[in-house]
């Protein structure tokens, strides 16, 4: 199964390392064209091939760090850039690891996933032990902090946001971000990193989540969800630790299928595949299988971004110490000598036409789309279009960004469409919005954004301004603390008409503030007067139908209710 000629070519890589490090010169044939490395193939695929790094390895191992440069154009960090290693005790933050991967990056043109900010694991002790509002600013901070950091880096291009959220039967893990926050400190992650850096993408990662079944599929309804609820997650990533005595997942590539529909990128973010050792041929050949399977399935899936390779070499990798009496996960092994599994990679990268004439990975933006323009205005929707973006390898879908009123306000994404159109719905009456969008590529590559449109919706004939028949029932409950409340608030509809599209207006008493960005509608807070307006989800009250929304706010001392409520302007009973 290994290639004579291409096992030759990395072996050589080593010695080249080692002949430089003695400087001792040696001649050799220039590779054959059939002989480039991953990372040309992936390149002229439209993905990336990427592997985990650790930073001990880099610094210590020239052989590790020649395939690293030569073979791979993206990189995560294995670990320097988990929280245990970027903010190990309170406030106090050390980058050397993390500044060590993107610079090895930047020097060898590799794109860098950030992983991972929330997780269970590997994050020091003084987090786990706070109290919910401690440990909500500690999110919070550390979040801008270290995503901040590497905002205007353009190697730095994406973030696992959180990390295995989910339990192996698909519920919400109990971990002390659970207990402590509650479920929505998932939510309150993807707003701080969204705030952090507006254009990287956003994930969340786990594992046992590659084939259709219960942990993906309820992973899969908290995306759909999320993205509802206007979330900012963009990204999915499987971690695709797999093992060849378990079997290949059932029906991968339709699962990322399913993702891709819920219009998210996805990737491979951890790929090995391990068996039980000592290693043989057969099971050489099954590995080598599975990795070819793990491809072919990214390159099926136009959404599916690249490939992690949790590692380059068995020698380095996490498996023996994890999961006893395994290993020999990873494509080369000990000795640097690729695998058969290298060969599988390779050879389902390279798709017959040889290697693409570029070997850096892309890291051109599309160009800026045009203005949107609007049509079809109603008092609830609206459609836009816009001219198309190019690129150099190929423009992948849209984000299009929406902002409540004629100034102010804050852009957020609305929808990322494939294609130059974009019809948005659950809107309010006789109200102001404006609009903007950006193209991204199969990289990543985010462009600039285009030009704002204004677009007012009609009064309509149905609800609109005007009267309305409403109820609102206001509950406040302490939280957070001697200064903070939530506030629940079920707005029902008791008119006898559907009512499409609702803004709910009422005056906070003095001294009281909402904590953005509340929940279950978009809030906004101007002098004591606070405005919600719905989701897509909620926009629309039946008869009798209800819309349940809050928000967490503080208060200077007392917590009296807000004395009257109106919806579209016309005042609501208060139950
Ligand atoms: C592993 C690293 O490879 C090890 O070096 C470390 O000791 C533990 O973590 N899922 C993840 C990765 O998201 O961060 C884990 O990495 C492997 C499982």
């Amino acid at each position: 199964m290994i290639d004579p000629a291409r096992g030759a070519r990395v072996a050589r890589t080593a010695v080249l390392a080692l002949a430089a490090a003695l400087a001792v010169p040696l001649l050799m044939a220039p590779p054959a064209a059939a002989d480039s490395p991953l990372r040309v193939h992936a390149q002229a695929r439209g993905k990336f091939i990427g592997f985990a790094a650790a930073t001990n390895q880099l610094t210590n191992d020239a052989s590790y760090r020649s395939i690293a440069s030569s073979e791979f154009n993206q990189i995560t960090a294995e670990n320097a850039m988990k929280w245990e290693s970027t903010e190990p005790s309170d406030g106090n933050y050390t980058f050397a690891g993390a500044d060590q991967i993107v610079a090895f990056a930047t020097a060898n043109n590799q794109q860098v996933h950030g992983h991972t900010l929330v997780w269970h694991s590997q994050t020091p002790g003084w987090v786990q032990g706070l109290s919910a509002t401690a440990m909500r600013t500690a999110m919070q901070d550390h979040i801008a902090t270290v995503v901040g950091r590497y905002a205007s880096n353009p190697a730095v291009v994406s973030w696992d946001v959180v990390n295995e959220v989910f339990d192996d039967n698909g519920n919400l893990r109990t971990s002390f971000w659970l207990n402590t926050l509650g479920s929505s400190y998932i939510a309150d992650a993807f707003r701080y990193a969204r705030a952090a850096d507006p254009n990287a993408r956003l994930c969340i990662n786990d594992y046992n989540v590659e084939g259709v079944n219960a942990k993906s599929t309820a992973m899969y309804n908290l995306v759909r969800q999320l993205r509802i609820d206007g979330v900012p997650v963009d990204c999915v990533g499987f971690q695709t630790h797999l093992a060849i005595q378990y079997g290949f997942p059932g029906q991968f590539q339709q699962n990322l299928e399913r993702f891709a529909a819920l219009g998210v990128q996805v990737r491979i973010t951890e790929a090995d595949i391990r068996m039980q050792t000592p290693r043989n041929a057969s099971k050489d050949t099954t590995q080598a299988n599975y990795y070819r399977d793990v491809v072919n399935a990214c390159l099926a899936v136009s959404a599916c971004a690249g490939i992690t390779i949790w590692g380059i070499t068995d020698r380095y990798s996490w498996v023996p110490d994890t999961f006893p009496g395994e290993g020999a996960a990873l494509p080369w092994d000990d000795n640097y000598q690729p695998k058969p599994a290298y060969t599988a990679i390779h050879d389902a990268l390279d798709d017959g036409s040889g290697p693409g004439p570029d070997p850096d990975p892309d890291t051109t933006p599309p160009s800026a789309p045009g203005t949107p323009a609007s049509s079809s205005v109603t008092s609830s929707g609206l459609s836009l279009s816009w001219t198309a973006s190019t690129d150099n390898v190929g423009v992948t879908g849209y984000d299009v960004l929406r902002a409540t009123g004629a100034s102010g306000g804050t852009f957020a994404v609305v929808g990322t469409p494939a294609v130059a159109s974009f019809v948005d719905s659950g809107l309010s009456a006789s109200t102001t919005y404006r609009y903007q969008v950006r193209a991204r590529d199969a990289a990543g590559n985010a462009s600039a954004l285009s030009p704002v449109v204004s677009v007012t919706t009609t009064a309509g004939g149905g609800p609109g301004p005007g009267p309305s028949s409403c109820s609102v029932a206001y509950t406040i409950s302490p939280w957070g603390g001697a200064n903070g409340f939530t506030a629940g608030v079920i707005v029902t509809n008791t008119g006898s008409s559907s009512l499409s599209g609702w803004t709910l207006t009422f005056a906070l008493p003095s001294g009281q503030a909402i904590t953005p960005p509340g929940w279950s509608a978009t809030w906004s807070q101007s002098g004591q007067n606070v405005t919600a307006t719905p989701l897509s989800w909620n926009s629309t009250l039946a008869p009798n139908g209800t819309a349940s929304i809050g928000f967490n706010g503080t208060h200077t001392g007392g917590v009296g209710e807000p004395a009257a409520f109106s919806v579209n302007g016309a005042a609501c009973t208060v139950t």
